[in-house]
């Protein structure tokens, strides 16, 4: 006898069916459409070499979130792994986020970071302190220039498959820039790659004898038993899939951005020196390559082979998979709409970046599922709601 099932079986779906059965002791049926488990997150081993391939995409935990992660580390131990980007721009590599590096790199300076600061001010002083009409002025805006031509112009074209003069000053508030030599990606307390691999740490979550998990399955095809019509009103349903598909589309689509991913098998054993190579300019059609064996210098992989990922952003159409909420004023307006809907649906509890139509990173997708748990799904199975 299942008490709930949780559609999806992502990071937000495992968190919620984890708690439930092993704090709540709550029997969990959790389905999903793809043939594995894991959501966007899963990877699995390139089968000519061995080397870890994250499906979806590179995937690099962190969080500063101490209840997180103290919770994942349940499941897995981390590994040391220090996430750094670079960029290639006209034939040169420069460290990001944009630092003092890039910035001496790019000038062919030795400026201090005062020196740095009052240069970029000046630079980005152009508009004279008129209101940036698009995307084009926002960035000369906020760094000048010289570095926003560079670093930023020709990628967020290819990210948006537009020109930045058309679209919404808005996109971007803020662009970070580093006046230390610190290239560090991220800036949270903890970071680190799971020493098994993602795949075994996601198994790992759904391993208990109160979780049956169903893969192939999907939440809307009446042939199979756990379906929309079938269950909702009679079972509570945690939801992380598309929000607008729960609803048939009744308030319009939302609008996504989707990656193609071009994988190959290069007979060389380093092919960048780096995990991550952003293509900054427009004449490379590809935003970056990924080279997995990076991620996990520890490893002993084939010294002969490696393996490289080319990604290729643009809109989604029907039937892509959807990666990143585009988020237009008219997205909004449906989402308002698709909110009060939610509301209406009676012990269905919508979550994660689908469910909720919003970026997540996976800490943040963890942490939510434990407050939803906390909050709207302990009172089910006769916890009390924790004040939010
Ligand atoms: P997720 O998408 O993982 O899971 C939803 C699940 O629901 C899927 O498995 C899907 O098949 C299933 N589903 C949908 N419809 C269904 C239906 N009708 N029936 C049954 N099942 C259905 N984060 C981070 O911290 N560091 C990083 O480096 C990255 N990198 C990154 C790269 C790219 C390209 C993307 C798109 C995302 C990232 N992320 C990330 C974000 C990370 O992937 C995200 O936090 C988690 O996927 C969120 O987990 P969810 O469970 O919300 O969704």
């Amino acid at each position: 006898m299942t008490d709930i099932v949780v559609v999806g079986s992502g990071f937000f779906g495992l968190t919620v069916a984890e708690r439930l059965a092993e704090q709540y002791g709550a029997k969990v049926m959790i389905i999903d459409r793809r043939p594995h488990l894991g959501g966007n997150a899963y990877s699995e081993p390139e089968p000519e070499t061995g080397i870890e391939v994250h499906t979806y995409g590179t995937h690099l935990f962190h969080t500063s979130n101490e209840r997180v992660w103290e919770y994942v580390n349940r499941f897995t131990d981390f590994t040391p792994y220090v996430h750094r980007v670079y960029t290639t721009h006209k034939g040169e590599v420069f460290p990001m986020p944009i630092n003092l590096g890039t910035i001496n790199q790019f000038f062919r300076s030795a400026y201090g970071p005062e020196q740095a600061k009052a240069l970029i001010r000046e630079q980005a002083a152009e508009l004279g302190g008129k209101e940036p009409e698009n995307l084009d002025e926002q960035g000369v805006n906020l760094i000048g220039r010289p570095l926003y031509e560079a670093f930023i112009k020709g990628y967020t074209a290819k990210q948006w498959q537009t020109d930045p003069k058309d679209l919404p000053a808005s996109i971007i508030s803020r662009l970070p820039v580093r006046y230390t030599y610190d290239n560090r990606y991220f800036n949270d307390t903890y970071e680190g790659l799971p020493v098994d691999g993602y795949a075994a740490w996601l198994e790992r979550m759904a391993d208990h004898p109160n979780i049956e998990v169903r893969l192939s399955t999907d939440f809307f095809d009446t042939t199979q038993p756990i379906n929309k019509d079938a269950i909702v009103g009679k079972i509570p349903v945690v939801y992380t899939g598309p929000v607008d598909r729960y609803f048939d589309y009744s308030q319009g689509a939302l609008s996504w951005r989707t990656i193609d991913f071009e994988q190959e098998v290069l007979p060389i054993g380093d092919f960048q020196g780096t995990g991550v190579m952003n293509y900054a300019d427009e004449d490379a059609p590809y935003t970056r390559i990924l080279e997995f064996r990076h991620l996990h210098p520890e490893r002993d992989y084939p010294t002969d082979k490696t393996v490289v990922v080319k990604e290729y952003s643009r809109f989604a159409e029907e039937g892509d998979e959807p990666y990143y909420p585009v988020n237009t004023p008219e997205d909004r307006e449906k989402l308002t709409a698709y909110r009060e809907l939610m509301s209406g649906e009676k012990d269905v509890f919508f979550g994660g970046r689908l469910g909720t139509y919003q970026y997540l990173d996976m800490h943040m997708a963890i942490g939510s599922a434990l407050s939803m748990v906390d909050n709207k799904l302990a009172p089910l199975f006769g916890g009390a709601a924790e004040e939010p």
